[in-house]
Protein backbone atom coordinates (compact mmCIF):
# COMPACT_ATOMS: atom_id res chain seq x y z
CA UNK A 1 0.00 0.00 0.00
CA UNK A 2 1.15 3.49 -0.66
CA UNK A 3 -1.84 6.15 0.11
CA UNK A 4 -2.14 7.09 3.50
CA UNK A 5 -5.30 5.58 4.12
CA UNK A 6 -4.51 2.08 2.64
CA UNK A 7 -1.36 2.63 5.24
CA UNK A 8 -3.43 3.45 8.41
CA UNK A 9 -5.75 0.54 7.76
CA UNK A 10 -3.25 -2.02 8.45
CA UNK A 11 -2.60 0.01 12.15
CA UNK A 12 -6.80 -0.21 12.41
CA UNK A 13 -6.93 3.34 11.78
CA UNK A 14 -9.30 5.53 9.19
CA UNK A 15 -8.27 8.76 8.01
CA UNK A 16 -10.55 11.29 7.47
CA UNK A 17 -12.05 14.20 6.21
CA UNK A 18 -14.95 16.95 6.60
CA UNK A 19 -16.37 17.58 3.33
CA UNK A 20 -18.91 19.86 1.40
CA UNK A 21 -22.01 18.49 -0.20
CA UNK A 22 -20.29 19.73 -3.47
CA UNK A 23 -17.10 17.93 -3.09
CA UNK A 24 -18.74 13.99 -3.76
CA UNK A 25 -19.91 15.52 -6.80
CA UNK A 26 -16.81 17.29 -8.53
CA UNK A 27 -15.00 15.32 -10.54
CA UNK A 28 -11.42 16.48 -9.23
CA UNK A 29 -12.32 16.71 -5.51
CA UNK A 30 -13.80 13.46 -5.39
CA UNK A 31 -10.74 11.75 -7.40
CA UNK A 32 -8.35 13.43 -4.59
CA UNK A 33 -10.88 12.23 -1.74
CA UNK A 34 -10.84 8.32 -2.69
CA UNK A 35 -7.22 8.35 -3.39
CA UNK A 36 -6.08 10.01 0.42
CA UNK A 37 -9.25 9.12 2.30
CA UNK A 38 -11.31 6.80 3.91
CA UNK A 39 -13.55 8.13 6.05
CA UNK A 40 -15.88 11.72 5.07
CA UNK A 41 -17.40 13.67 7.50
CA UNK A 42 -20.08 16.16 6.88
CA UNK A 43 -18.42 19.31 7.31
CA UNK A 44 -22.43 21.57 7.08
CA UNK A 45 -24.24 19.51 5.40
CA UNK A 46 -26.12 17.42 8.56
CA UNK A 47 -26.35 20.63 10.61
CA UNK A 48 -30.09 21.07 11.56
CA UNK A 49 -30.13 24.50 9.23
CA UNK A 50 -29.04 22.55 6.32
CA UNK A 51 -30.57 18.92 6.64
CA UNK A 52 -33.94 20.37 8.01
CA UNK A 53 -34.17 24.56 7.33
CA UNK A 54 -37.66 24.29 7.95
CA UNK A 55 -40.31 22.19 10.55
CA UNK A 56 -41.52 20.24 7.86
CA UNK A 57 -38.84 20.44 4.92
CA UNK A 58 -36.34 17.51 5.27
CA UNK A 59 -33.60 18.36 2.93
CA UNK A 60 -32.04 14.70 2.50
CA UNK A 61 -30.84 14.73 -1.04
CA UNK A 62 -27.04 16.55 -0.09
CA UNK A 63 -26.55 13.95 3.08
CA UNK A 64 -27.89 11.17 0.67
CA UNK A 65 -25.18 11.66 -1.98
CA UNK A 66 -22.49 11.75 0.35
CA UNK A 67 -23.69 8.50 1.93
CA UNK A 68 -23.51 6.80 -1.56
CA UNK A 69 -20.36 8.16 -2.35
CA UNK A 70 -18.70 6.91 0.98
CA UNK A 71 -20.69 3.40 0.30
CA UNK A 72 -19.70 3.23 -3.17
CA UNK A 73 -15.73 3.93 -2.05
CA UNK A 74 -15.57 1.84 0.42
CA UNK A 75 -15.32 4.64 2.71
CA UNK A 76 -17.19 4.88 6.07
CA UNK A 77 -18.84 8.38 7.42
CA UNK A 78 -19.13 9.94 10.53
CA UNK A 79 -22.56 12.11 11.35
CA UNK A 80 -22.04 15.77 12.85
CA UNK A 81 -24.33 16.95 14.80
CA UNK A 82 -27.35 17.26 16.32
CA UNK A 83 -27.19 19.30 19.58
CA UNK A 84 -25.02 22.57 19.35
CA UNK A 85 -25.40 25.74 19.69
CA UNK A 86 -24.79 27.18 15.96
CA UNK A 87 -26.09 26.69 12.65
CA UNK A 88 -29.57 25.89 14.32
CA UNK A 89 -32.87 26.88 12.02
CA UNK A 90 -34.19 29.72 13.62
CA UNK A 91 -37.10 27.17 15.14
CA UNK A 92 -34.84 25.42 16.63
CA UNK A 93 -33.10 29.06 18.40
CA UNK A 94 -36.68 30.48 19.07
CA UNK A 95 -37.97 27.19 21.16
CA UNK A 96 -39.61 28.33 24.60
CA UNK A 97 -40.88 24.85 26.81
CA UNK A 98 -39.25 22.16 28.13
CA UNK A 99 -41.97 19.63 26.28
CA UNK A 100 -41.51 21.59 22.89
CA UNK A 101 -37.50 21.52 23.21
CA UNK A 102 -37.18 17.38 24.37
CA UNK A 103 -39.86 16.73 21.60
CA UNK A 104 -38.02 18.89 18.40
CA UNK A 105 -34.53 17.42 19.62
CA UNK A 106 -36.20 13.67 19.84
CA UNK A 107 -37.68 14.01 16.48
CA UNK A 108 -34.56 15.23 14.65
CA UNK A 109 -31.93 12.46 15.99
CA UNK A 110 -34.91 9.72 15.14
CA UNK A 111 -35.52 11.00 11.47
CA UNK A 112 -31.67 11.34 10.93
CA UNK A 113 -30.29 8.07 12.60
CA UNK A 114 -33.00 5.64 11.32
CA UNK A 115 -32.38 7.26 7.46
CA UNK A 116 -28.47 6.36 7.82
CA UNK A 117 -29.24 3.49 10.00
CA UNK A 118 -26.16 1.34 9.57
CA UNK A 119 -24.31 3.36 6.91
CA UNK A 120 -23.42 6.10 9.37
CA UNK A 121 -21.20 4.16 11.55
CA UNK A 122 -20.69 7.13 14.25
CA UNK A 123 -22.22 10.31 15.68
CA UNK A 124 -21.13 13.57 17.21
CA UNK A 125 -24.56 13.56 19.16
CA UNK A 126 -23.84 16.84 21.30
CA UNK A 127 -21.10 19.21 20.13
CA UNK A 128 -19.69 21.77 22.32
CA UNK A 129 -21.66 21.73 25.38
CA UNK A 130 -19.04 22.70 27.70
CA UNK A 131 -17.30 26.52 28.02
CA UNK A 132 -13.80 27.26 29.04
CA UNK A 133 -14.39 26.74 32.85
CA UNK A 134 -15.93 23.26 32.32
CA UNK A 135 -19.51 24.87 33.20
CA UNK A 136 -22.23 24.07 30.74
CA UNK A 137 -22.74 26.14 27.89
CA UNK A 138 -25.29 28.91 27.71
CA UNK A 139 -27.79 27.26 24.90
CA UNK A 140 -31.36 27.07 23.50
CA UNK A 141 -31.06 23.39 24.95
CA UNK A 142 -30.09 24.08 28.37
CA UNK A 143 -32.66 27.17 28.77
CA UNK A 144 -35.70 24.99 27.91
CA UNK A 145 -34.74 21.40 29.04
CA UNK A 146 -31.59 22.07 31.86
CA UNK A 147 -28.24 20.06 32.14
CA UNK A 148 -30.45 16.97 31.31
CA UNK A 149 -30.30 17.60 27.15
CA UNK A 150 -27.49 15.37 27.01
CA UNK A 151 -28.27 12.38 28.18
CA UNK A 152 -31.98 12.80 26.29
CA UNK A 153 -29.84 13.30 23.32
CA UNK A 154 -27.81 10.22 23.55
CA UNK A 155 -30.83 8.15 25.11
CA UNK A 156 -32.39 9.26 21.46
CA UNK A 157 -29.62 7.93 19.80
CA UNK A 158 -29.12 4.84 20.57
CA UNK A 159 -32.93 4.34 20.49
CA UNK A 160 -32.67 5.22 16.84
CA UNK A 161 -29.80 3.47 15.68
CA UNK A 162 -28.55 0.75 18.53
CA UNK A 163 -25.60 -0.09 16.76
CA UNK A 164 -24.35 3.83 16.15
CA UNK A 165 -21.08 4.57 18.38
CA UNK A 166 -22.06 7.46 20.04
CA UNK A 167 -20.19 10.60 20.68
CA UNK A 168 -19.45 14.08 22.74
CA UNK A 169 -17.46 16.04 20.83
CA UNK A 170 -15.74 18.88 21.75
CA UNK A 171 -12.45 21.62 21.30
CA UNK A 172 -9.56 22.45 24.14
CA UNK A 173 -11.03 18.96 25.62
CA UNK A 174 -7.77 17.45 24.72
CA UNK A 175 -5.08 17.78 27.46
CA UNK A 176 -5.65 15.75 30.65
CA UNK A 177 -4.85 18.57 33.25
CA UNK A 178 -6.74 21.70 32.20
CA UNK A 179 -10.24 23.14 33.34
CA UNK A 180 -12.02 21.77 29.88
CA UNK A 181 -10.36 18.48 29.66
CA UNK A 182 -10.78 17.83 33.24
CA UNK A 183 -13.92 18.92 33.19
CA UNK A 184 -15.38 17.24 29.58
CA UNK A 185 -13.91 14.21 31.16
CA UNK A 186 -15.31 14.12 34.68
CA UNK A 187 -18.79 15.10 32.11
CA UNK A 188 -18.26 12.00 30.19
CA UNK A 189 -17.40 9.53 33.58
CA UNK A 190 -20.65 10.98 34.86
CA UNK A 191 -22.82 10.10 32.08
CA UNK A 192 -21.16 6.54 31.89
CA UNK A 193 -21.88 5.67 35.46
CA UNK A 194 -25.51 6.50 35.16
CA UNK A 195 -25.88 4.45 32.55
CA UNK A 196 -26.33 6.86 30.02
CA UNK A 197 -25.26 5.19 26.49
CA UNK A 198 -21.92 7.15 25.12
CA UNK A 199 -19.56 5.04 23.61
CA UNK A 200 -16.76 7.87 22.71
CA UNK A 201 -15.04 11.10 23.61
CA UNK A 202 -14.23 13.51 20.68
CA UNK A 203 -11.12 15.86 20.48
CA UNK A 204 -11.66 18.07 18.12
CA UNK A 205 -7.77 19.11 18.07
CA UNK A 206 -7.86 22.62 16.26
CA UNK A 207 -4.94 23.24 17.70
CA UNK A 208 -2.20 26.50 16.88
CA UNK A 209 1.62 25.70 15.51
CA UNK A 210 2.53 28.09 17.90
CA UNK A 211 1.65 26.32 20.95
CA UNK A 212 2.89 23.99 23.45
CA UNK A 213 2.24 20.33 22.27
CA UNK A 214 1.60 18.46 25.26
CA UNK A 215 2.09 15.32 24.05
CA UNK A 216 1.51 13.56 27.61
CA UNK A 217 -1.42 15.50 28.83
CA UNK A 218 -2.80 13.99 25.05
CA UNK A 219 -2.09 10.42 26.51
CA UNK A 220 -3.34 11.06 30.07
CA UNK A 221 -6.32 12.26 28.89
CA UNK A 222 -6.65 8.65 25.66
CA UNK A 223 -5.62 6.23 28.40
CA UNK A 224 -8.34 7.33 31.13
CA UNK A 225 -10.86 7.34 28.86
CA UNK A 226 -9.46 4.12 27.77
CA UNK A 227 -9.80 3.01 31.16
CA UNK A 228 -13.69 4.41 31.60
CA UNK A 229 -14.10 1.80 28.50
CA UNK A 230 -14.24 4.66 26.15
CA UNK A 231 -12.72 4.87 22.65
CA UNK A 232 -11.47 8.46 21.19
CA UNK A 233 -11.70 9.76 18.01
CA UNK A 234 -9.58 12.43 16.72
CA UNK A 235 -12.57 14.15 14.83
CA UNK A 236 -11.64 17.78 13.49
CA UNK A 237 -7.81 17.94 12.94
CA UNK A 238 -6.23 21.62 11.79
CA UNK A 239 -3.23 23.63 13.14
CA UNK A 240 -2.97 26.82 11.89
CA UNK A 241 0.07 29.54 11.99
CA UNK A 242 -0.57 33.04 12.91
CA UNK A 243 0.22 34.88 9.06
CA UNK A 244 3.01 35.54 7.95
CA UNK A 245 4.06 31.47 8.25
CA UNK A 246 8.20 30.81 8.75
CA UNK A 247 9.85 27.80 8.01
CA UNK A 248 10.09 27.71 11.89
CA UNK A 249 6.32 27.67 12.35
CA UNK A 250 5.62 25.29 9.23
CA UNK A 251 8.19 22.47 11.16
CA UNK A 252 6.21 23.26 14.44
CA UNK A 253 3.09 22.45 12.83
CA UNK A 254 5.14 19.28 11.39
CA UNK A 255 5.49 17.90 14.75
CA UNK A 256 2.07 18.82 15.75
CA UNK A 257 0.39 16.45 12.54
CA UNK A 258 2.94 13.76 13.35
CA UNK A 259 2.84 13.75 17.50
CA UNK A 260 -1.10 12.83 16.85
CA UNK A 261 -0.40 10.78 13.69
CA UNK A 262 2.13 8.88 16.50
CA UNK A 263 -0.25 8.78 19.48
CA UNK A 264 -3.71 7.98 16.87
CA UNK A 265 -1.22 4.87 15.51
CA UNK A 266 -0.64 3.18 18.39
CA UNK A 267 -3.17 4.16 21.28
CA UNK A 268 -5.44 1.02 21.21
CA UNK A 269 -8.49 3.42 22.06
CA UNK A 270 -7.77 5.74 19.18
CA UNK A 271 -8.94 4.88 15.77
CA UNK A 272 -10.02 7.37 13.46
CA UNK A 273 -7.49 10.79 12.57
CA UNK A 274 -10.18 12.85 10.70
CA UNK A 275 -8.54 16.22 9.39
CA UNK A 276 -11.05 19.27 9.30
CA UNK A 277 -10.99 20.38 5.48
CA UNK A 278 -7.96 18.84 3.82
CA UNK A 279 -6.59 21.81 1.95
CA UNK A 280 -5.72 25.53 2.71
CA UNK A 281 -7.31 26.58 -0.76
CA UNK A 282 -11.11 25.99 1.22
CA UNK A 283 -10.44 26.52 4.61
CA UNK A 284 -13.00 27.52 7.81
CA UNK A 285 -9.76 29.31 9.68
CA UNK A 286 -8.98 32.42 8.08
CA UNK A 287 -13.09 33.25 8.58
CA UNK A 288 -13.10 32.40 12.25
CA UNK A 289 -9.31 32.96 13.68
CA UNK A 290 -8.74 36.31 11.63
CA UNK A 291 -5.01 36.21 10.80
CA UNK A 292 -4.35 32.36 10.79
CA UNK A 293 -4.15 30.38 8.14
CA UNK A 294 -2.50 27.49 6.36
CA UNK A 295 -3.97 25.33 9.00
CA UNK A 296 -4.10 21.73 6.47
CA UNK A 297 -2.51 19.08 4.96
CA UNK A 298 -2.77 20.32 1.57
CA UNK A 299 -1.72 24.05 0.26
CA UNK A 300 -3.25 26.74 -1.43
CA UNK A 301 -2.72 24.74 -4.76
CA UNK A 302 -4.37 21.77 -3.18
CA UNK A 303 -0.83 19.94 -3.82
CA UNK A 304 0.33 17.64 0.08
CA UNK A 305 2.65 19.76 2.27
CA UNK A 306 5.91 17.58 2.98
CA UNK A 307 4.22 16.73 6.32
CA UNK A 308 1.97 14.88 4.06
CA UNK A 309 5.47 11.99 3.82
CA UNK A 310 6.46 12.02 7.42
CA UNK A 311 2.65 10.44 8.64
CA UNK A 312 3.21 7.98 5.71
CA UNK A 313 6.47 7.06 7.12
CA UNK A 314 4.53 6.66 10.78
CA UNK A 315 2.42 4.24 9.88
C1 LIG B 1 -17.42 24.94 10.84
C2 LIG B 1 -17.32 24.73 9.33
O1 LIG B 1 -16.03 24.25 9.02
C3 LIG B 1 -17.61 26.00 8.60
O2 LIG B 1 -17.69 25.78 7.20
C4 LIG B 1 -18.93 26.61 9.09
O3 LIG B 1 -19.12 27.86 8.50
C5 LIG B 1 -18.93 26.75 10.60
O4 LIG B 1 -18.66 25.50 11.19
N1 LIG B 1 -16.26 23.02 15.42
C6 LIG B 1 -17.20 22.20 14.83
C7 LIG B 1 -17.49 22.34 13.41
O5 LIG B 1 -17.71 21.29 15.51
O6 LIG B 1 -18.82 22.00 13.09
C8 LIG B 1 -17.16 23.70 12.88
O7 LIG B 1 -17.31 23.69 11.48
C9 LIG B 1 -15.76 24.11 13.29
C10 LIG B 1 -15.62 24.11 14.78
Amino acid sequence: PKNLHELASKKNLNFGVAIQAGDVLSLETSALLKEHFNLIVPENTMKWKNIRPTKTFWNWSDMDNMVDFAEKNGMVIRGHTFVWHQQNAPYVDSLKTKDEAVAMLTEQITMVMERYKGRVFEYDVANEVLNEDGTLRDTVWLRTIGPEYIDIAFKAARAADPKARLVLNDYSNEYAGTAKGDAFYELCKDMKNRGIPIDGAGLQLHLVAEHTFNREGLLAQIRRFAELGMFVTFTEIDVRIAMPSSPEKEAQQTEIFKGLMEIAATEPNTGHFVVWGYTDAKSWIPGTFPGYGSAHLFDKASQPKPVFEDLKKIL
